[in-house]
């Protein structure tokens, strides 16, 4: 692996020198005052989404540097690394190819005129056959659920990257659903969750799908034995038909009684898996065609991020301003608010990408960074924000950069809502910089408050699908920055282990050993 990590080269001390000498003052005001262009300049088109960067602390000089970075840690040719297929996930020793799921298909390559376009995908030609058989079949099912009148609802059985993909792309396209079935997730190892959803559904009508890359993951395995126990108590006899198992582990899901399957790859991470077979339930939501259209979406935002030059790369410029605002502004956390209410997951669904992704303290070699790496993410659909939280991000002490979302074209008629929709995304991000005096204290605005504006001009299967890998790539180039590992997640495993070991202790009452708080716990829990 070529990389350099970004403390290590001589743009990161360049950046460090430029920012306590006046980056720390910059005022996107006064940059706008002094430059009529600055919209353009810091304006980057992508495929299906315009980024407007300009309300970023951010100048010329600021993004040369930061492009310089880019260039000194090996930035394009780890990116290259990725679409060649190698191990970068160096802790589980496995290709990272989600991006590969998205890729269509192509004739062999011995015929030149159909060769791929990507030279390194040559050698990748016997996995790109398997995944568009894959792909077919999983296809050819979820059309034939869809033609099924008697399946009414589907339950989706994952946690995880196994349910928040599918779960925030099925309510994205909600105005592409077929009528006549319903879609449920249950994640949570709560049982509530899961006997609310067997409230509303009969065995009968019901096809309940169990999405789990390592068919292991206990809340995944504890709900699917409930639903496969309450589907056969009351009166459900055909599994087959009612049930198929989404996962690597075919194995373990025929183990389980699920004989109706659909397989992917171990070098498809949890998070990146919604291309895969876990996306069954939006491709049974939208059918075959709107499910490519999704995968092409996120293939052209892959061909951008693949083939753009570093300074007008959208994920790039992404993931550069995020390095800038993390290590050098200091600033802990990033709001993301999508204007449309359908996108209303799409916040969660980020959390696990940026935070599982590149929460980590230790580079990919694993010695101990000395700087910051993963933001918190959070955020709401607006305008509901803005009566909830946005006082904060206006008047608070922190400074929270904002990454606005919002698209030009509704998809109702209700009259008047979508323009005061898009006054309002648009008013929130000028307030956020041009701010306001009010020398009484309590009306000031102190404006200079970052924000990106992300727009699309309609929210489609394709423009969802080019959101999403913009995102994935962007977080890609800032953990590429920081050194670190993206692809593995060993900070949830110890917890893993000690819920069964406190489990054990739950029902035999022995807590020797044990700290004192989670003991006092224990024995209140059990008294
Ligand atoms: O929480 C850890 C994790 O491994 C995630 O990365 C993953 O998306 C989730 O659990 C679910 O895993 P699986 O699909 O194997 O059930």
């Amino acid at each position: 692996m070529s990389r350099t990590r970004c403390d290590r080269t001589p743009a990161w001390g360049a950046l460090q020198s430029a920012f306590d000498a006046t980056g720390h003052a910059f005022d996107a005001r006064t940059a706008f005052a002094a430059d009529p262009d600055r919209f353009t300049r810091f304006s980057q088109t992508a495929p299906h989404v315009f980024a407007d960067l300009s309300k970023n602390l951010i100048d010329e000089a600021t993004q040369a540097l930061l492009l310089d970075l880019a260039q000194q840690t090996g930035l394009a040719a780890h990116r290259d690394a990725l679409f060649a297929g190698e191990a970068i996930n160096n802790t589980e020793q496995r290709a990272v190819m989600h991006w590969l799921l998205r890729n269509p298909a192509v004739a062999p390559v011995n015929n030149s005129e159909s060769a791929p376009k990507n030279a390194a995908l040559q050698g990748l030609s016997a996995e790109l056959g398997w995944i568009h058989s894959t792909l077919d079949q999983m296809l050819a099912y979820a059309e034939s659920v869809r033609a099924d009148a008697a399946i009414t609802d589907v339950v989706n059985i994952g946690i995880g990257g196994s349910d928040l993909g599918p779960q925030m792309a099925v309510l994205a396209m909600d105005d592409y659903v077929m009528p006549g079935k319903r879609f449920h997730f249950v994640s949570n190892v709560d049982g509530h969750e899961l006997a609310a959803v067997l409230k509303r559904v009969k065995p009968e009508s019901t096809l309940f799908l169990v999405a789990s890359k390592t068919f292991t993951t206990i809340e995944t395995m504890t709900n699917a034995l409930s639903a496969k126990t309450w589907f056969e108590a009351n009166g459900g006899t055909d599994i087959a038909r009612h049930f198929a198992a989404l996962t690597t582990n075919v194995p373990a899901a025929n183990a389980f009684g699920i004989s109706t399957t659909f397989g992917f790859w171990d070098w498809v991470g949890g998070r990146y898996s919604m291309w895969s077979a876990i996306g069954l339930p939006l491709a049974i939501a939208i059918g075959a065609e709107g499910f490519r259209e999704f995968l092409g979406g996120a293939h052209a935002m892959d061909e951008h991020f693949r083939t753009t030059p570093l300074a007008q790369n959208l994920p790039v410029r992404l993931g550069l301003l995020d390095v800038w605002y993390r290590n050098f502004h200091g600033f802990t956390s990033r709001s993301i608010a999508p204007y449309h209410s359908a996108l209303g997951r799409v916040p969660a669904y980020l959390q696990q990408l940026e935070m599982e992704s590149n929460g980590k303290r230790v580079d990919a070699t694993g010695e101990t960074l000395p700087f910051d790496t993963s933001p918190v993410l959070w955020g709401e659909p607006g305008t509901n924000g803005q009566h909830a939280y946005f006082q904060m991000l206006h008047q608070g002490t922190e400074v929270v950069p904002v990454e606005f979302v919002a698209v030009k074209t509704p998809k109702h008629d209700l009259p008047g809502h979508h323009n005061l929709l898009l006054a309002n995304v648009v008013a929130q991000a000028q307030a956020l910089m041009v701010g306001k005096v009010d020398a009484g204290g309590h009306k000031h605005f102190t404006g200079n408050r970052p924000s990106t504006f992300l727009l699309l001009e309609e929210l489609t299967p394709a423009s969802l699908g080019a959101l999403i890998a913009l995102q994935e790539h962007r977080v890609f180039v800032s953990g590429a920055l920081w050194g670190i590992n993206s692809f593995d997640q060993w900070g949830v495993e110890l917890g893993k282990v000690l819920a069964k070991e406190v489990e054990a202790r739950l029902l035999s009452g022995d807590v020797s050993g044990v700290d004192g708080s989670t003991s006092g716990l224990l024995q209140r829990l059990r008294a």
